[in-house]
C-alpha cells in the first residue's frame, strides 16, 4: 500500500456503499487497506433508496435527501444495473421480474453491503459540514456534526470520496405568473404519491424521467388529466387518453397556463419536474463540482478524480443510464488509485484524457450513442481494476430494447423481461401487470401466488 492512512467517504448511498465494498474486497484478497470512515447523515444507508415519507426537513432538521415516492418502481431494467459480483440470483435465489419496486432494490443493495460486513465503518446520523484542504500537509480537515449527540468534531484525512448524489437539491425555475396559481405547486423532490391527485388536472413541468413517471403514476392513480410541458423536445410516447404534452409555459394567470404555441389549459396542481442541482454545501468553491446533469461532467479525470486536486474524488456525479454497476466501476478505480495499484498520470496527461472524452461526448447525438458512451466509459474504468468485466454491449442492447418497449407502450414496458447479463437467468414474468398493481411492497412483490382478487389477466 502507498502511504495513505485515512480515507473519508461522504454519503452511504449506492455509490458510498460501492466504495465500502471495494475496500473490503481488496482487504479480503489480502491487501492492506487504509482506515476508512464513512459519514452518512441519515439513520440508515441506501441513499435515494432509503425512502422517507417526509418532505422539507428530516427528524434532525436537515434537508430531506430522498426524492423517491411510495409507489416508485425501477424505471430501467434491473439487468442493466446488476452488480457483476453480487447477482440478483445470489440475493433472491430465484428469478424475479425486470422492473422491481424500490423496496426490492433496497433489499438487494442492502444485502450486498451486509454481506461485505462494512456497516461498522459507517457513522450514521453524521452530517459533513465542511471539507478543507491544507496545501502544506496535503490533507483534508473534515468537520462533522453528530446529529444524535449534538457534538461537532473534526478529523483529518488523506483522501476524500464524495458520494452524496446529485438528485436531492431541486432546480426550481421561475415561471411568469406562477405566484397567481391558486393550487398546490411542488417540486418532484416533494412528491410522495399520486393517490391524492385522483380527479385532478395536473401540470407537470419538464420533459424527462420525473415528468414521465410521475405523469403515468398519476394517470394510474386516477388523475383526471395530466399535461407535461417540455422545454427542449417532447418525450414523444404514445400517451394514453388523459395524458398529453405541450411546449414550454409562456405564463400562468390564476388557474390557467398558456403555452408558447398559444394553447392553454386549466389546472388544479403543478409539479415541477425540472431536475436537480449538483450541490455540495460542505465543499469550498475550489473543490466544488458545478455541472449540468450530463454524462461527462467537466473537471473530473475519468469522471471521478478532481483534476485540480486528485486527492478528492466524486462517485456517481454523472447522469445515469447505468447506475449500480457504474458506481462499482468508479469505486474500484478510485480505490486502486488510493491503494497505489493504479497510477495517477501527470496533470497534463489527465487533461489530455479528459479532452479526448469530452470531445467524444460532444459528438453524442442521440440516446443510443449516449448509452454506448456510458458503456465505453465504464469499460475504460473496469479495465484498470480487478472488478469483473461484464458484457457491456449486451447491456446496451437491453437498454435499446427497453427504449423500444417504452415507445411501443409506456404503460406496459415494466411488464417486459430480459435475461441477466451476469448469469444468463431469464427474468420472471411478474404475477401482476404494473398498471394493475396497487401494492408496491416487497412482501407483495415476492409472493409467488398472489391472492386471486388482486390478479388481473
Ligand atoms: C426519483 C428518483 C428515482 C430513481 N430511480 C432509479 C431507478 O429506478 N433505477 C436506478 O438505477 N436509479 C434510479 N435513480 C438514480 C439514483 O440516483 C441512483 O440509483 C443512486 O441512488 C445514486 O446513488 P448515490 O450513492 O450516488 O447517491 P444517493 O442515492 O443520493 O445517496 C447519497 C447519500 O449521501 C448522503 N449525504 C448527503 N449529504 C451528506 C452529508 N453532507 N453528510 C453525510 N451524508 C450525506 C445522503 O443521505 C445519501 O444517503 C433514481 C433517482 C431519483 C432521484
Ligand atoms: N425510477 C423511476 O421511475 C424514476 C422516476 C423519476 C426520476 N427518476 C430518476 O431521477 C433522475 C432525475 O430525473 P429528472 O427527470 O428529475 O431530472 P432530469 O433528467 O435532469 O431532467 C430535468 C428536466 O427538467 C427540464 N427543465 C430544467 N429546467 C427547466 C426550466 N427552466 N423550464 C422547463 N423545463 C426545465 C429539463 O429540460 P431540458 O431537457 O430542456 O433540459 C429536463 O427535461 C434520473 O436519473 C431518473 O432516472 C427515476
Amino acid at each position: 500500500m502507498n502511504s495513505v492512512k485515512r480515507v473519508a467517504i461522504i454519503g452511504a448511498g449506492p455509490s458510498g456503499m460501492a466504495a465500502l465494498r471495494a475496500f473490503k474486497s481488496a482487504e479480503k484478497s489480502g491487501s492492506e487497506i487504509p482506515e476508512v470512515v464513512c459519514y452518512e447523515k441519515q439513520d440508515d444507508w441506501g441513499g435515494q433508496w432509503n425512502f422517507t415519507w417526509r418532505t422539507g426537513t428530516d427528524g434532525y432538521g436537515e434537508p430531506v435527501h430522498s426524492s423517491m415516492y411510495r409507489n416508485l418502481w425501477s424505471n430501467g431494467p434491473k439487468e442493466a444495473l446488476e452488480f457483476a459480483e453480487y447477482t440478483f440470483d445470489e440475493h433472491f435465489n430465484r428469478p424475479i421480474s425486470s422492473y422491481p419496486p424500490r423496496e426490492v432494490l433496497w433489499d438487494y443493495i442492502n444485502g450486498r453491503a451486509v454481506q461485505s460486513g462494512v456497516k461498522e465503518l459507517v457513522r450514521f446520523a453524521h452530517v459533513v459540514r465542511r471539507v478543507e484542504f491544507d496545501d502544506e500537509t496535503e490533507q483534508f480537515t473534515v468537520t462533522v456534526d453528530d446529529l444524535r449527540e449534538h457534538v461537532t468534531s473534526t478529523e483529518v484525512f488523506d483522501e476524500v470520496i464524495v458520494s452524496t448524489g446529485h438528485f436531492s437539491f431541486p432546480n426550481v425555475p421561475d415561471i411568469a405568473g406562477i405566484e397567481t396559481f391558486p393550487g398546490e405547486v411542488i417540486h418532484a423532490h416533494e412528491f410522495r404519491g399520486a393517490e391524492r391527485f385522483a380527479g385532478q388536472r395536473l401540470l407537470l413541468v419538464g420533459g424527462s424521467y420525473s415528468a414521465e413517471d410521475i405523469g403515468i403514476q398519476s394517470h394510474k392513480m386516477g388523475a383526471r388529466h395530466v399535461t407535461m410541458s417540455y422545454r427542449s423536445r417532447p418525450q414523444g410516447f404514445a400517451w394514453p387518453d388523459g395524458v398529453d404534452e405541450r411546449p414550454q409555459i409562456d405564463r400562468i394567470d390564476g388557474g390557467v397556463a398558456t403555452f408558447i404555441d398559444g394553447s392553454s389549459g386549466e389546472f388544479d396542481a403543478i409539479i415541477l419536474c425540472t431536475g436537480y442541482l449538483h450541490h455540495y454545501p460542505f465543499l469550498p468553491e475550489h473543490l466544488h463540482l458545478r455541472s449540468p446533469n450530463n454524462l461527462y461532467p467537466g473537471g473530473l479525470y475519468r469522471g471521478v478524480t478532481w483534476q485540480a486536486n486528485p486527492h478528492l474524488h466524486y462517485l456517481g456525479a454523472q447522469d445515469q443510464w447505468f447506475t449500480f454497476n457504474m458506481f462499482d466501476a468508479q469505486a474500484w478505480y478510485v480505490r486502486d488509485l488510493i491503494l497505489g495499484r493504479a497510477q495517477l498520470p501527470s496533470a497534463d496527461e489527465r487533461a489530455a484524457h479528459m479532452r479526448q472524452w469530452a470531445d467524444r461526448y460532444r459528438g453524442v447525438e442521440d440516446d443510443a450513442a449516449a448509452v454506448r458512451f456510458q458503456a465505453d466509459y465504464i469499460r475504460d474504468l473496469i479495465e484498470q481494476t480487478d472488478y469483473p468485466m461484464f458484457d457491456l454491449d449486451e447491456v446496451v442492447r437491453i437498454f435499446l430494447e427497453w427504449k423500444a418497449d417504452k415507445k411501443r407502450n409506456i404503460l406496459t414496458y415494466r411488464d417486459q423481461v430480459y435475461p441477466s447479463v451476469m448469469t444468463g437467468t431469464m427474468a420472471a414474468v411478474h404475477h401482476t401487470r404494473w398498471i394493475d398493481e396497487l401494492d408496491d411492497s416487497r412482501e407483495r412483490y415476492l409472493e409467488s401466488q398472489p391472492t386471486a382478487d388482486r390478479v388481473t389477466s
